[in-house]
């Protein structure tokens, strides 16, 4: 596959007959209640409700008839959905702007699949060194690998940012309840110097190890914090060659690897067809693999490669990332909705909603479509939340009762990670869970005027009691949180992501967006710290914001 490959971006999808069935179509569905639309289908809840690998989808509380996942399907396929899944998965190259191909789902597939790309035999790549991060991770939690003073490693510190620290941290967090608790993990990426000062004060150099992730190895953020994690290093153990057993490197960029003084033996590489913010199952997962091993680490990869496999072959109507993708393409172009929250019912998921917005808003917070023609709707979602419960006595009451529309995720597990009967109260994940159900089901039905009145609430109040209901959610079920089913997770948002992209025809692979303000902090940053800065050339607002940085500096 190459560039040449690729399907031709259809025509504006909004000029399509699709779209205009859609247009009436939701003039004729906006104003029916949820409550109307489950009373006149006695099987709604059943019909509306899909399964893929281990997860189900709910999607029966939302603000459709079953008339309008056939209308959304048509316009996917006017969008040309499948030819241009087959077309990523093939390796065509669908990032046009920078002419590269998309091939995150190769991370996962098994060594057997046949996938040439422009000359690379990338399954026995992906597998090399999925093989070398097992050995390593096996010699660093068997004590195998000792630091400088022959001491075991006993912590690890992740170096990276955006989605060299975002997919590590939220997987870490999320598996916790599989990781070996005998390894401290930290997490640094912000260039604040409280960041990594924080990471490492109570750690022993002696037996820390770093792994300084970045596809790049060019990111000023993760840079910094490594030469700053190199001096905390070499200071601690006095001896600049400590260096060699305590950093190991995850890049495309071998030159800067070892221009940075990490040896290539310990960089473990991977490539350009792998997105920043896909990148969580490539090398940049090492962190990941150490703290739950190489084997649950192969479970959280088949995983998401079950969940590739679902949405490669399932109908479009029986497919969960096609489903929940046009989904959120109805709320935000037909009902003009602006947000998506994101409500994890589970404590070790509190960094999803964070993941997802890098995965979802680099991804599709576009303006032009991959033509460079200007977009012809609204494109991305601004996603948000937090776990439940601690949303609920939080935000909820916005979503609620404010006047605003916000589609919800609500994203639970029958088993529990930790199985506690709380005297007099019974099994505690049962109370746990009947918070989410009870939060969709308040949402979507509410609770009216009559019903509130009639329990003798005085006349002045009811109007501020009264639950409008018809706030759309999703149900997203899975048996328990596991690798399998945290990697079935992601990538079905990877694969939501892809579909929304889709319809709007936009590149969702590329983040130019990011570049101004880098460029820009690199040029500011001499100003601020010069003994004598010329502000002379900037905007008056940041150069009196920079004069008075530098005046409280004592500058
Ligand atoms: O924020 C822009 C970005 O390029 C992200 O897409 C990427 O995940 C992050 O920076 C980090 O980049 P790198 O892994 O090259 O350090």
């Amino acid at each position: 596959m190459s560039a040449t490959d690729l399907p031709a971006l259809p025509a504006d999808i909004t000029a399509t007959p699709e779209w205009t069935a859609l247009t009436e179509h939701h003039a004729a569905v906006s104003g029916r209640h949820l409550r109307e639309l489950f009373a006149d289908d006695p099987e709604r809840a059943t019909a509306l409700t899909a399964a893929g690998a281990d997860l189900v989808l709910d999607y029966s509380k939302h603000r459709i008839t079953r008339d309008t996942l056939p209308l959304l399907t048509a316009l996917a396929r006017a969008a040309g959905l499948p030819e241009r899944t087959e077309a990523m998965f093939a390796g065509a190259h669908i990032n046009t702007s920078e002419d590269r191909a998309v091939l995150h789902t190769a991370l996962r597939a098994p060594r057997a699949t046949a996938l040439a790309v422009d000359g690379q035999d990338v399954p026995t790549e992906v597998h090399t060194v999925l093989g070398r991060m097992g050995e390593f991770t096996d010699a660093v939690r068997s004590g195998a690998w000792t630091g400088h003073t022959g001491e075991r490693i006993r912590a690890v510190v992740n170096i990276g940012i955006g989605g060299s620290d975002l997919g590590p941290v939220m997987a870490y967090e999320a598996l916790r309840a599989y990781a070996d608790r005998s390894f401290t993990m930290r997490f640094v990426s912000n260039i604040d110097p409280t960041d990594v000062a924080e990471a490492t004060r109570d750690l022993d150099p002696a037996t820390t190890l770093f792994i300084v992730s970045s596809k790049t190895f060019t990111t000023l953020e993760t840079l910094t914090n490594a030469k700053v994690a190199r001096q905390w290093l070499v200071d601690g153990l006095g001896d600049e060659s400590a260096v060699a057993k305590h950093f190991v490197a995850v890049s495309t960029n071998a030159k800067e690897v070892s221009a940075f003084g990490i040896d290539e033996a310990n960089m473990f590489g991977f490539w350009d067809w792998v997105g920043g913010r896909y990148s969580l199952d490539s090398a940049i997962g090492l962190s990941l693999m150490v703290a739950i091993g190489k084997e649950q680490f192969a479970e959280f990869l088949a995983g998401m490669y079950a969940m590739d496999s679902h949405f490669r072959k399932a109908p479009l109507e029986e497919n969960l990332p096609v489903i929940a993708g046009l989904l959120n393409v109805w709320y935000a172009n037909f009902f003009g909705t602006e947000t998506h929250a994101v409500l994890p019912y589970s404590q070790y998921l509190h960094r999803l909603p964070a993941y997802l917005q890098q995965l979802t808003m680099e991804s599709n917070g576009k303006s032009v479509r991959g033509d460079g023609s200007p977009v012809t709707t609204s494109t991305g979602e601004i996603f948000w939340g937090e776990p439940g419960t601690n949303g609920q006595h939080a935000f909820y009451q916005l979503l609620h009762q404010g006047t605003r529309l916000v589609p919800a995720d609500f994203i639970g597990f029958a088993e529990p990670n930790h199985a506690v009967d709380v005297a007099g109260e019974g099994d505690m994940h049962d109370l746990f869970m009947s918070n989410l159900f009870a939060q969709s089901q308040a949402l979507a039905f509410g609770k009216t005027a009559e019903e509130i009145a009639a329990e003798g609430t005085p006349a002045d109040v009811v109007p501020h009691k009264v639950m409008p209901g018809n706030r759309p959610s999703s149900t997203i079920l899975a048996p328990k949180l596991t690798p399998s089913t945290l990697g079935q997770l992601i990538a079905f948002y990877e694969h939501v992501t892809f579909v929304e992209g889709t319809i709007w025809g936009v590149d969702s692979f590329d983040q130019w967006g990011v570049e101004l303000g880098k460029v820009l902090a690199k040029q500011l940053s001499p100003v601020l710290s010069a003994d004598t800065a010329d502000t002379a050339g900037l905007d008056a607002s940041t150069a009196a914001l920079v004069r008075r940085y530098r005046e409280w500096r004592g500058r």
